[in-house]
């Protein structure tokens, strides 16, 4: 099949490039890397001993996207991950994550009806469930979004629902991640965050390379094993896997159908740091703050209907999440390196790639 992949030099989207070309697939890829690195992609072509189509392009330029399927006839798929996801930035900048996420997408399946490409796997998360306390949440938990981020994605997934429902030939998995950790085994590709990181992992593995100096635990009083927030954690290669899962999915059925990603299993804060330490051989330093607004105690999935109707379930735990996100952080302290690379840039001919500076 040949798979057109959104956000594909991206954290999730650069490990699914990896397992679909490892399973034979080839891809395209467009990104504008507003939030990810050329080199990523570098690293995927490094990893798989395979090579394939880049596009730096924006979603929200439709004219290029055009040209991007007139010169690809072959598309069987998209997998749609290109979209902001920082929640905290949503709310100072709202405007900018409805733009991007809710027009990027509305460009995107456009484009695809045009072309009669209507198999989409969407990238969505479990913040559409909102600050439910119910666990595990399934499917079929009432959805609603506390933040800008979180609403893009329950209404992206309300547009692609009403899509299906008006074209019967469209067929479309919308794939709710919990919270992805963790990087290739390789130690190549992982999550690179810009500036301070949001997330529980990349600050953990910041202050294990030493560049941050301390954790800090939002909260200790939460109703949980130890007071601190409990997440259902998956590896991002098991992640990965589930896009391929999804793929089979839509490209045998047709309508729209949403899947729990996640392991079913929550750990809290203090779990994972201890999970850290033992696979790093490192102490983490940490201190207690107050609890982060909007934060939930307890969050994690029901992934069985992933299990029964994709034939997918996260194969990795706590040890291999730790092990491999160390593996990435100890060898690229820095993240990505600045490199060039290969991309196709609008209008240039499909066999004179330009060369490609980040900056
Ligand atoms: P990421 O920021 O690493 O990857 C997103 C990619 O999309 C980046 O490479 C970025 O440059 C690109 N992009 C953004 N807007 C674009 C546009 N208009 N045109 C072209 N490219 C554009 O994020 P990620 O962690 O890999 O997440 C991928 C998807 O999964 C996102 O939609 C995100 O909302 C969703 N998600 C992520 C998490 C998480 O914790 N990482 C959890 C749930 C859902
Ligand atoms: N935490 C800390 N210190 C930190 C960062 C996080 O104690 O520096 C705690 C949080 O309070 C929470 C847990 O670690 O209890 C996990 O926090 P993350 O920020 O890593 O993840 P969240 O569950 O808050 O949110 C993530 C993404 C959201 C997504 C959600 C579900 O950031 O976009 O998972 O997929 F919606």
């Amino acid at each position: 099949m040949t798979i057109l992949i959104t956000g594909g030099a991206g954290y999730i989207g650069s490990h699914t490039c990896v397992e679909l070309l490892n399973n034979g697939e080839t891809i395209i890829v467009v990104d504008n890397f507003s939030n990810s690195k050329p080199e990523a992609l570098n690293r995927v072509q490094q990893i798989t001993g395979k090579t394939f189509r880049i596009y730096d392009a924006d979603l929200l330029d439709k004219k290029q996207l055009r040209e991007i399927f007139l010169e690809n006839e072959d598309i069987d798929a998209v997998i749609h991950f290109a979209g902001l996801k920082a929640v905290g930035e949503s709310v100072a900048v709202p405007l900018s994550y409805y733009r991007n996420n809710i027009n990027g997408t509305l460009v995107l399946c456009e484009v695809m009806q045009e072309f009669t490409v209507k198999n989409l796997v969407f990238s969505s998360s479990a913040t559409v469930y909102g600050a439910t306390d119910q666990v595990p949440i399934t499917e079929n938990s009432p959805l609603g979004s506390t933040n800008p981020y979180g609403r893009t994605k329950v209404m992206i997934e309300q547009i692609l629902g009403d899509i299906a429902f008006a074209d019967p030939d469209w067929s479309i998995a919308s794939l709710r991640y919990f919270n992805p950790v963790g990087a290739h085994e390789s130690g190549l590709i992982g999550e690179d965050p810009h500036g301070i990181p949001n997330n529980l992992m990349p600050f953990i593995s910041q202050v294990a390379v030493g560049k941050r100096e301390e954790l800090h635990i939002f909260g200790r009083e939460y109703n949980t094993r130890d007071g601190t927030g409990v997440r259902d954690y998956i590896h991002v290669v098991d992640l990965a896997k589930g896009h391929l899962k999804a793929l089979e999915k839509v490209t045998a059925m047709k309508g729209m159908d949403a899947y729990n990603l996640g392991t079913g299993k929550g750990l809290s804060v203090l779990e994972m740091v201890m999970a850290f330490e033992n696979a790093a051989n490192k102490t983490i330093p940490f201190r207690f703050t107050e609890p982060r607004p909007g934060d939930v105690a307890v969050c994690y999935a029901d992934p069985s209907k992933a299990g029964s109707q994709l034939g997918w379930q996260a194969e990795r735990g706590p040890e291999a999440m730790c092990k491999d996100t160390w593996r990435w952080q100890r060898n690229n302290p820095s993240g990505y390196d600045r490199k060039t690379l290969t991309v196709y840039k609008e209008k240039t001919p499909r066999h004179e790639p330009v060369e490609f500076f980040n900056s």
